[in-house]
């Protein structure tokens, strides 16, 4: 099964950030065809190029879909969010500690039962894709049946996913709660049931460690240590109260990070979301250990969480991807979160180049979940997954994109005024999942 579509198209092939570092030109990092056109069979690239080169090459009865005024590129991979926390986006008020308590907990309570699970877990999937994004690294609930949920409707859908059960076992409510063993056997049990299973992967999710006692995260440890190629997601000195906490809970550690590596839980398919008050000696340990970094804007703004450093992850060479962390982040679309991911690096008197912002959106999240063999970019033989964004979404956003003089110009247009209206439609393997005009 053929299909050719037909646009500007961009995707990335290395970091703009080597550019800095005079490894490379810019033009290296990326592919833009102004006329292109993309071609996919049977849900995998076939090739990209540009338009009247590759339509002479294809067979006549081949459909292709034409939009014009359009951009496509690789769909975008959010590299952290709760799934559950769909119903409680936009709750007033509080920071990290206190909004747990009042908003997080109760809402999460519901997802015992796996029909409720299952209905959230459809609209959230709407979200993401109307959004744009083919990925995302999830947190579910401390219910398994919350997983199970979601992979079923991920699986259904076929789109390439990875979450987890959350593991917490204290400092939560009652009804809230594992234990260090139920919580390693119902893990286990959904990785050797989910795992792998088409493109569905599997992430063990302690928390954080105020909610996990030293014993569940060793049980965290063992289950890395017993699967290796399974993810580790977690949050990480987001809030100066939690750092704080972390430091009373567990005063045998050197600093919070330590109280993950510890437990074995650093490495490249380990996914740290936020790491805003990091220490040099954690910084370096991300490092060594190659762990990743999810970068969550939206979520720093609104729970007041503080300002990441993107150019020290940078230096120390750690792979960062956008996080929306929807519901403590306020917006599904990667779009309206490098929107704000500019304005975080403005404060500190850094810019982000539009051309880095869809890197990390595209790629750099991909590298960031250890699947940048399978999604990210165009190469020939990767998963189609893109989405086709308008470039006249709105009245305003047609009329600034018809002001701009280049590539550069209506890119950073696209991640300060687009939205999920901007997506115009999503594709997953090579079908379409999401067109916003119908
Ligand atoms: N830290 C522990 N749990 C959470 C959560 O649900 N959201 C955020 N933003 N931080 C957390
Ligand atoms: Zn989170």
């Amino acid at each position: 099964m053929i299909t050719a579509h037909r646009a500007s198209i961009l995707h990335f092939l290395a970091d703009p950030d080597l550019v800095k570092q005079g490894n490379v030109a810019l033009e290296a990092c990326y592919q833009y065809f102004d006329d292109g056109l993309l071609i996919t069979e049977n849900g995998h690239v076939k090739a990209v190029g540009d338009a009247k080169a590759l339509l002479a090459t294809l067979n006549r009865d081949i459909k292709v879909h034409d939009h014009t005024n359009c951009l496509i590129m690789p769909g975008f991979i959010d590299t952290h969010i709760h799934y559950p926390q769909t119903e409680m986006i936009a709750a007033y008020g509080e920071q990290l500690l206190e909004w747990l308590e009042k908003y997080t907990f109760p809402t999460e309570e519901q997802f015992e039962d796996e029909d409720y699970a299952r209905d959230i877990a459809e609209r959230f999937l709407d979200e993401l894709l109307r959004a744009g994004t083919t990925t995302a690294l999830v947190f579910g609930t401390v219910h398994k049946a919350s997983v199970d949920a979601f992979f079923k409707a991920c699986e259904t859908r076929d789109l390439r996913m990875i979450a987890g059960k959350v593991m917490m076992d204290s400092n939560a409510p009652d009804n809230l709660t594992d234990t260090p063993e139920s919580s390693y056997i119902d893990s286990k049990a959904l990785i050797e049931k989910w795992h792998n299973k088409g493109r569905l992967r599997y992430a063990v999710t302690p928390r954080f460690s105020p909610t996990c006692s030293e014993a569940q995260l060793q049980k965290a440890g063992q289950l890395l240590s017993e699967h290796s190629d399974v993810y580790m997601h977690t949050h990480l000195s987001e809030n100066l109260n939690e750092v704080a906490w972390v430091k009373e809970l567990f005063p045998e550690r050197k600093n919070y990070l330590d109280t993950y590596d510890h437990a074995g839980l650093l490495g490249k398919r380990s996914v740290f979301a936020h790491c805003i008050h990091l220490d040099d000696d954690e910084w370096q340990r991300m490092s060594d250990s190659q762990s990743n970094i999810a970068f969550c804007p939206t979520s720093n703004l609104f729970l007041g969480s503080g300002f990441f450093h993107l150019s020290r992850a940078v230096k120390q060479n750690i792979s960062v991807g956008l996080g929306t962390d929807v519901g403590g982040g306020t917006s599904f679309s990667m779009l309206q979160t490098l929107n704000e991911a500019y304005k975080v690096l403005q404060l500190r008197g850094e810019q982000l180049s539009p051309f880095k912002g869809l890197y990390l959106a595209t790629l750099g999240g991909a590298k960031t979940l250890d699947m940048d063999d399978l999604i990210g970019n165009f190469v020939t033989g990767k998963e189609a997954d893109f989405i086709v964004m308008d470039k006249a979404s709105t009245p305003l956003m047609k009329f600034r994109m018809s002001k701009c003089k280049d590539l550069f110009e209506q890119l950073f247009v696209f991640s300060m005024l687009g939205d999920d209206r901007a997506i115009k439609e999503t594709w997953s393997a090579g079908k379409m999942v999401h067109a916003r005009d119908k």
